[in-house]
């Protein structure tokens, strides 16, 4: 029989009658362990050898427990001193005891944990007692981390080197091992004589035109064998989702809107009938620039109706906010707060002319907020913008949009709750559930823009609009609990690297 050379080494090293480790028959085949296993595999598919598979544990110390194995355990000094103190008579001052044992920092704590955990004794309202039978000489934790260091570590207690690896004092490795044996196949073949093949592991132009790939034989490729892992340079998570929502959007009818990330506020505040002595105008909630610290141009008509909004309001009924209203503030530059400042440029027609409806956008891009960093927020992040632009537009024009567009990233808990923003009327905030935490999550605000800010926009029809938080609906996607495992500098590389995002 003809077979390809790894092969044949590794039938010819293999045993019949005990399993022999991967690694030696390799090295006596002179082989790369890889090609042997790769090898070994193939005979295994066809019957001449077995392989098997098993995990061995190599544990190695920490600092903290190679310095305990030449000192010893700190609730061990602490029984010591308490026994000292008359412990395992009465009880005796904590403080008093501690000192003596000239434990200190967070050995202290640890000595504590342990010692009652261990039932040396008991600590009581600041007070310790130790029992007189309990036996640290003979503690199981001590004796297995000293086997671990002398490599007798079949004679360790295996739960004690899982108390050990909890207590940060041991590491545990697991690899996996792999052993061959020759079956009675494996045997008769090798009886029979197997004779090396030269393999051929690519087709080539001399092959083809000498006709010799006629009677060459191809190496086999496994491709279920491990491969290397491989860290090369990717798309970030939160781009590719970004690009994955401007995909549906524009799969569910709508354009994108693009704009400056500075801009006036008149655009981000102004335009959106928020008085400009509202809380969040100040600089407690937004960054606003020193230098330029103007816009350039704003539309004068627009400013003349957007006052005169601000001032007394809008139709016979109208009611404005009676508080000071200055071109001076509006014209003010910040970093925009959110992106609806795009809306009201696009709504307005000063950035494509003016719209018919009906008419859908969106934008995906990054708005910043003065907030305080926490698990939840940062100080940018994106947001997700949109809006329809029609007839008779009600809230379940909203909720259905939204129901639709969630269910494409698998977000089918929608849940809705009534909000107030000075600019819609109806709002409503959107929820969804966290897939690991269960807690529920904000993850939009919403609303119909009203007539106060449509009005002096000189739009006459229905908008519903919206802002979502990319990050947080990718939170709900990949469960991760943390916003800042993807942004900046905490960042979690494993996840960033391992995390796909399906199409
Ligand atoms: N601007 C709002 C926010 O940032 C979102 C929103 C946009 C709400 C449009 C209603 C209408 O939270």
């Amino acid at each position: 029989m003809k077979r390809p050379q790894a092969q044949v080494a590794v039938l010819k090293a293999a045993d019949a009658d005990d399993p022999r480790r991967i690694d030696e028959v390799a090295d006596e085949a002179g082989l790369k362990p890889e090609t042997a296993t790769r090898a070994a595999f193939e005979l295994e598919d066809d019957g001449l050898l077995s392989v098997t598979e098993e995990t061995v544990e190599h544990y190695t110390l920490t600092d903290e427990g190679t310095q305990y194995v030449f000192e010893s355990l700190p609730e061990q000094d602490l029984y010591e001193a308490a026994i000292d103190a008359g412990a395992d008579e009465d009880q005796v001052q904590m403080g008093q005891v501690i000192g003596a044992s000239g434990l200190e920092g967070s050995a202290v704590d640890i000595a504590l944990s342990n010692y009652a955990r261990k039932g040396y004794g008991e600590i009581d309202s600041g007070e310790i007692t130790a029992d007189p039978d309990a036996k640290p000489g003979q503690d199981a934790e001590m004796y297995a981390l000293e086997a671990v260091a002398d490599e007798r570590l079949e004679e360790a207690d295996a739960e004690a080197l899982d108390q050990l690896e909890r207590r940060g004092l041991l590491e545990v490795r697991e690899e996996t091992v792999r052993s061959v044996q020759l079956t009675d196949d494996g045997v008769t073949a090798l009886m029979a004589g197997v004779e090396a093949a030269e393999t051929v592991d690519r087709l080539t132009a001399e092959l083809l035109t000498s006709g010799e790939w006629e009677d060459v034989e191809f190496t086999e490729y496994n491709v279920e064998a491990d491969a290397e892992d491989v860290s090369h340079g990717k798309e970030h998570i939160l781009r590719q989702t970004a690009n994955r929502v401007k995909d549906t959007l524009v799969g569910m009818g709508f354009q994108e809107m693009a704009g400056p990330h500075v801009d006036a506020q008149f655009w981000i505040n102004d335009c959106l009938f928020m008085p400009q002595d509202h809380p969040a105008r100040t600089h407690w909630d937004q960054f606003a620039l020193e230098r330029p610290d103007e816009i350039g141009e704003l539309p004068e008509d627009l400013v003349e109706r957007v006052r005169s909004a601000h001032k007394e309001g809008v139709g016979p009924d109208g009611e404005g906010y009676h508080s000071p209203w200055e071109e001076e503030v509006a014209r003010g530059l910040d970093l925009r707060g959110h992106t609806t400042s795009l809306s009201m440029r696009y709504l307005s027609g000063e950035e494509i002319g003016e719209l018919e409806p009906p008419k859908r956008f969106f934008s995906v891009e990054k708005v910043y907020r003065n907030d305080t960093l926490d698990p939840t927020h940062l100080l940018e992040f994106f947001q997700i913008e949109g809006w329809v632009m029609a007839e008779d537009l009600s809230v379940r024009d909203l909720m259905g949009t939204f129901t639709e567009f969630y269910e494409q990233f698998g977000i089918t808990d929608l849940e809705f709750k009534p909000h107030y923003n000075p600019y819609t009327e109806p709002s409503f905030e959107l929820f969804g559930t966290h897939p690991e935490t269960g807690e529920v999550v904000e993850v939009g605000n919403s609303g119909i823009f009203r007539e106060e800010v449509l009005s002096p926009l000189g739009v006459e029809c229905d908008v519903m609009a919206w802002g979502l938080s990319l990050e947080r609906l990718l939170m709900l996607m990949y469960g991760f609990e943390d916003i800042r495992d993807v942004h900046g500098t905490l960042c979690d590389l494993e996840l960033l690297r391992t995390t796909e995002v399906l199409h």
